[in-house]
């Protein structure tokens, strides 16, 4: 039997492979509820035109409600050679209501109806994102008000480079948070335009209304161009685009969970709720859930490049091909979302192993920029000869094996005479990070007030 929707010229039905390969409804029933919405606004507007009766209007609304209970109540049966979430519910449309669905698809194309449904979905889901990053920055900004003055390592090259504040830390995360949603928010800005009119490819002869079905459905306002309207999938890619960029965010966040919770430097722990055990290791607590965070980027990233090569080299208008824009896109977002849930569980869960960051903090030599700093101030030298003099006093600690603040006041002089006691007071930790005052430094006192801005900005202050 060919098919129902679409066969009028077709004698015979597809083959059982053309049938697999074509149908989305596998993956694309998950856009049920902005399909539904999406003809409810546009059935209606066709009445309001005169296009349709208001009878066969609102048979239409009441048989969508119906269908939108069945698929919640999940006694919806989809059905593959009806291909996709459009023709199933407007098929089962038709055995509700009868001959009234088939005004539905009056001045309208499953083009462009996709298109709609699919920027509903991806608006909802940068809502639903939106408000999970909040949550996770605001986990952040409590830990790191927490946390102002416990001092721990910074590095770069991973090499103990000046100790910081484990706040400070925190709140680094917090502003790539911020940037993130900040991308999401101009994407979802971008995308807030209906495509719902522009038919197949060409627009309609029919007197519709696109202002009306875009403000009925929350656009700002439609499409300006019918080809552009069926045939982009840029607000996809641009979602996709900050999701991966966010990830690789979390990604690195996970990485640092790993490194601080492996005995090798034990700066932090979690507990049994965010850790698991191995089955042959008794002693084990592994951060697997860090390490999941860490990997899904791959996802995320993947879905981006996959769709980008489906776009690539796609003529105008509506092509096949986009219908695989949306199972990498779901489970990329979907994704998304786990990971932020999971590293904000996290990030309440964790507490820092203080004294161990402290000592860590010391280790390494890390306040030598303080004693190079003190040479500047206080004896006028020239940055430049100052890290010269300093770079020869840590030789002479490192040769005795002992910290800065263990050489005495004439082993120091031997190398710069003019040194006096009063440069073992800028030789601590606690002395190098609350020095560091300048404007996003690492003191206790800047740290506290960044995250109570945070927590104020995010309406918790
Ligand atoms: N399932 C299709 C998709 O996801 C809907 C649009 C199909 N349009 C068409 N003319 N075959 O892209």
């Amino acid at each position: 039997m060919s098919n129902k929707m679409w066969g009028g010229r077709f004698e015979t039905g597809p083959d059982a492979i053309m049938e697999e390969i074509n149908a989305s409804i596998g993956f694309d029933q998950r856009l049920y509820a902005q399909d539904i919405a999406g003809s409810k606004a546009h059935a209606a507007m066709l009445a309001a035109q005169g296009i349709i009766g208001t009878s066969d209007a609102e048979k239409i609304a009441a048989g969508l409600d119906t269908i939108l209970s069945e698929i919640e109540g999940g006694g919806f049966a989809f059905r593959r050679e009806l291909e996709d979430i459009h023709m199933n519910v407007e098929s089962r449309l038709a055995t509700l209501i009868g001959s009234s669905a088939g005004r539905l698809h009056t001045a309208r194309s499953r083009n462009d109806q996709v298109a709609t449904d699919f920027r509903l979905y991806v608006r909802d889901t940068i809502d639903t994102l939106d408000t999970q990053i909040a949550d996770l920055q605001q986990a952040l900004a409590e830990k790191a008000l927490a946390h102002a003055g416990t001092v721990m390592p910074g590095f770069t090259h991973l090499q103990t480079a000046q100790p910081v504040t484990f706040g400070h830390h925190l709140l680094a995360y917090v502003e790539m948070l911020g940037r993130d949603r900040g991308r999401l928010k101009d994407a979802r800005a971008r995308l807030n335009e209906c495509p719902l009119g522009a038919a197949a490819l060409a627009g309609t002869s029919f007197p519709i209304d696109r202002f009306a079905t875009a403000s009925a459905l929350g656009f700002d306002r439609p499409t300006a161009n019918s080809l552009d309207s069926v045939s982009d999938r840029d607000f996809v890619l641009e979602t996709l685009a900050a999701a991966a960029i966010c990830a690789m965010h979390l990604s690195r966040f996970a990485e640092e969970v790993v490194i601080w919770t492996s005995p090798l430097t034990g700066l932090l722990k979690l507990s049994d709720r965010f850790t698991t055990g191995s089955s042959i290791m008794p002693q084990k607590r592994n951060p697997d859930a860090a390490e999941l965070v860490r990997a899904k980027i791959g996802r995320i990233a993947g879905a981006f490049s996959g769709l980008l090569m489906v776009m690539k080299g796609l003529a105008l208008a509506y092509a096949k091909d986009m219908q695989e824009d949306k199972e990498g896109a779901f489970d990329a977002l979907s994704t998304l979302s786990l990971m932020i849930a999971a590293t904000a569980g996290m990030v309440r869960d964790m507490e820092p192993d203080v004294a161990k960051m402290k000592a860590a903090a010391g280790s390494g030599y890390s306040t030598a920029t303080d004693l190079a700093d003190w040479l500047v101030r206080v004896l006028g030298l020239p940055f430049r000869e100052a890290h010269h003099v300093t770079g020869r006093i840590v030789a002479l600690a490192a040769g005795k094996s002992v910290p800065l603040h263990r050489l005495s006041l004439a082993e120091m002089q031997s190398v710069e005479p003019r040194i006096t006691q009063e440069v073992f007071g800028v030789l601590s930790v606690s002395k190098s990070v609350a020095s560091r005052v300048s404007y996003g430094g690492t003191a206790p006192k800047n740290v506290r007030a960044q995250a109570k801005r945070w927590l104020k900005k995010l309406g918790k202050g």
